[in-house]
Formats: structure tokens, C-alpha cells, sequence
């Protein structure tokens, strides 16, 4: 099982992509994958008018195989109308809250109080079962792989959960949730667990650090440190957090017709990578790019082109604009509460098929 493309980069691997993209924007890999680390090619790859590329998205897959377009239609569409119900401020101030409480991992500390904040649209608040559930895939499986503290993600484990969650779902599942053949029904469930706390707690980890402590991780502060937390408009934190750390830092889709793009040809099979980390960050489309800036987003005419958290196009994400204003207004709570103590533990970010912060504890003063 693999929760994507789980390729074990590293923090390493990730920098060397970077460096050369900087060098080459347009690059095919010793392994073969096609690297677009320009603007244009990068969405006019993802956007795929002319079908080339195989859409599925890979980046939340925890089951490791590709479920029916159906269910994934399904899944889609309950996504998006429980999120329309959902109104972001109100969930941010529960995570904040939580987080003010928490003590230990910041990982789980995040997982857990996103998941808190979306018990709601989840079903747990119904559910104690489901709850359990849920728990024990965000800190056993999950949180394994947001770290990579396991070299292989549990197949067992998930495989257990996944039927543990389909045989509660039968007789309580949360308000919309559709009407799934009970072979997949957990699966989709733990799916969705994914999607709506999954990147949004990475993201979390990465705003904490920007607003909390003293030193960026791979990044340098703008001139004055305390203008951030006070003073720049909480979407343009939320945007410049998304832009300097993005959970997902690639996106990766296999090619289905040989074709060109750019100055290279593709083969049926090839993967397309976009590199969205290294894209975010390229000094040509970003002046001091590893300056932690929001104001640059007051300056910016509309959404840039090198921006692309979310991917686009087919496959991309479907909570991407409401992240935006659940983050922005967790940056707002945040600059209104208390500050939350956190040590660093580990020097290099996690870096899966999700990039997430470095490993600290909360709590400890
Ligand atoms: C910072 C937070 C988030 C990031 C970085 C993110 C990123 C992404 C990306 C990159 C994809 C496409 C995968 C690909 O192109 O291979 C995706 C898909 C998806 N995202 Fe997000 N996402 C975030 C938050 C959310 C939230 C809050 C939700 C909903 C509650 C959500 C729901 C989904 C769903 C359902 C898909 C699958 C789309 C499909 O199957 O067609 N995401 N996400």
C-alpha cells in the first residue's frame, strides 16, 4: 500500500530536485520522470485539454489502488456540499482552541485538532465507534506517514481500519455520506478522513512554525518579524505559508500518449512531475523567494501563475478555496491567542508524499 508517491526523497532528495530546477527548469531525471519546473508548461501539463495524461490524482490515495470514477465522483461531490455547509472561521477557532490545549507531538497535536474541528461533516460527534476509528488511523497509519517514522506504510493496519470504519458507516454514517458498495465504503470513508485532515494539518504544522517560532525553517524572515503576526492580512499568511512550504510539494501524473512538451518529448508511461515546492520558490517568478513575506501577496495582481498548491486542472484539489479561508482564519485566531510554546525536536522537515514541518513539542516553555 502506499498512501502516493511515497519515494523515499527525503528532505535530501527534495533540496538536490530543487537546486537543479533552479539550474534547468525543463529536465528528464535519471529515473526517467519528466520535471516542469516552469509556469506555463506546468499548467498548461496539468490543465491537460488534450487528454494526454492520466488524471488520477495520487497524492491522497491511502488505500493504494485507484478506486472507480464513480466512487471517486461520488466522494468528490460530498466533499464539496458538506464543505459549502461548512463555515471556515468557525471550524479555525475549534482548532485553535485545541491547539492551545495540546501537549507532546505536533503532528498529532495538528491531526487531532483538525480532526476535532471536522467532527462534524467526519460523523464522529455521533459516533463513538467511528471516533475510535479515526483515532487510530491518524496515529498509528496516518501520522507514520505524515512523518515517515515508518519505512513502509502499515498495509494490515489499514486494511483493518478500513473495515472496521465500513461496518460502522453501515448503520451510522455521517449526513450525506453517500451510498457505497460495502467493499469500498470504508475505504472512501478513511479517504475522506484524508482529504479533510490531512494536508490542512501539514499546512497547520508550517504555519505554527512561521507564526511561533523564532527561526524559519528554510526560509528568512522578512525585515520586521513582528509585522507578520500583527499586521499582514491573514489570507496573504495563509497564501505565503502555502507558497514557501506546500504539503503537497509535487504533483505527479503518467503520461498517456507519447507527445511534446516544451523541449521534450514524453513517452506513454513517463511520469510528469511539477514540482510545486521548487516552482514556489524560483527566484524568476518570485523576488527574494525564500523570504517569508505576506505583504507580497498586497503586490500581487491576482493568483500567480507559479502558484500551484493545489495542482489544477483535472484531479486537483476540491477543497482548495476552502483551505485558503479555513488557514487564513486560523492565522486570525492564532495572532489573537496566547502564544503556543514549541520546541523544535528534529532539524529536517518530513518529507513524504506530504511535506510537513519538522518534528516538535507543544507545550514545553
Ligand atoms: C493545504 C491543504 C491541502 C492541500 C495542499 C491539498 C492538495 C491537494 C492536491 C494537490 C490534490 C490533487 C492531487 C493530485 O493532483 O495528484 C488534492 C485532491 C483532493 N483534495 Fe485537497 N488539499 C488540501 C486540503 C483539502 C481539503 C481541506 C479538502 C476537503 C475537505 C480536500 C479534498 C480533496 C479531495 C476530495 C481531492 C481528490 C480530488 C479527486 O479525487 O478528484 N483537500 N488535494
Amino acid at each position: 500500500m502506499s498512501f502516493g508517491p511515497i519515494r523515499r526523497t527525503g528532505w535530501r532528495g527534495m533540496r538536490q530536485l530543487h537546486r537543479r530546477c533552479l539550474r534547468q527548469p525543463v529536465f528528464r531525471t535519471l529515473a526517467g520522470s519528466v520535471v516542469l519546473c516552469d509556469s506555463h508548461l506546468a499548467r498548461r501539463a496539468l490543465v491537460d485539454v488534450d487528454g494526454q495524461l492520466d488524471h488520477v490524482p495520487a497524492f491522497w490515495r491511502p488505500g493504494g489502488v485507484a478506486l472507480p470514477p464513480a466512487v471517486c465522483g461520488a466522494l468528490n461531490r460530498w466533499v464539496h456540499r458538506t464543505l459549502a455547509a461548512e463555515d471556515p472561521d468557525a471550524l479555525a477557532a475549534i482548532t485553535v482552541d485545541q491547539l492551545g490545549a495540546a501537549r507532546g507531538d505536533l503532528h498529532r497535536a495538528c491531526l487531532h485538532a483538525v480532526t476535532e474541528a471536522n467532527s462534524g461533516p467526519l460523523g464522529l460527534d455521533r459516533e463513538a465507534e467511528l471516533r475510535a476509528t479515526v483515532s487510530e488511523f491518524l496515529d498509528t497509519v496516518f501520522h507514520s506517514m505524515l512523518t515517515g517514522s515508518r519505512r513502509r506504510a502499515d498495509h494490515g493496519a489499514f486494511q483493518r481500519l478500513a473495515a472496521r470504519a465500513g461496518t460502522t458507516l453501515a448503520t451510522s454514517a455521517p449526513p450525506g455520506f453517500p451510498e457505497l458498495d460495502p467493499a469500498v465504503r470504508g475505504e472512501v470513508y478513511l479517504r475522506a478522513v484524508t482529504a479533510f485532515v490531512g494536508a490542512s494539518s501539514a499546512a497547520l504544522t508550517w504555519l505554527l512554525c512561521a507564526l511561533q517560532s523564532p527561526d524559519l525553517v528554510a526560509a528568512r524572515r522578512a525585515a520586521d518579524p513582528t509585522a507578520t503576526r500583527t499586521e499582514a492580512a491573514p489570507e496573504h499568511i495563509a497564501l505565503e505559508t502555502l507558497r514557501l512550504w506546500p504539503p503537497a510539494w509535487q504533483h505527479r501524473r503518467v503520461v498517456l500518449h507519447d507527445h511534446r512538451i516544451g523541449p521534450l518529448s514524453v513517452l506513454r508511461g513517463d511520469d510528469v512531475v511539477v514540482p510545486a515546492y521548487a516552482l514556489q520558490r524560483h527566484p524568476r517568478y518570485w523576488p527574494d523567494a525564500d523570504t517569508f513575506d505576506p505583504d507580497r501577496w498586497s503586490r500581487l495582481p491576482s493568483r500567480p501563475e507559479a502558484f500551484l498548491p493545489f495542482a489544477v486542472g483535472p484531479g486537483s484539489c476540491v477543497g482548495a478555496a476552502f483551505e485558503v479561508r479555513w488557514l487564513a482564519a486560523v492565522a486570525k485566531h492564532l495572532a489573537a491567542a496566547a502564544p503556543i510554546a514549541m520546541t523544535r525536536r528534529g532539524t529536517a522537515p518530513c518529507v513524504t508524499a506530504v511535506f510537513s514541518a519538522p518534528e516538535h513539542t507543544l507545550g514545553a516553555g
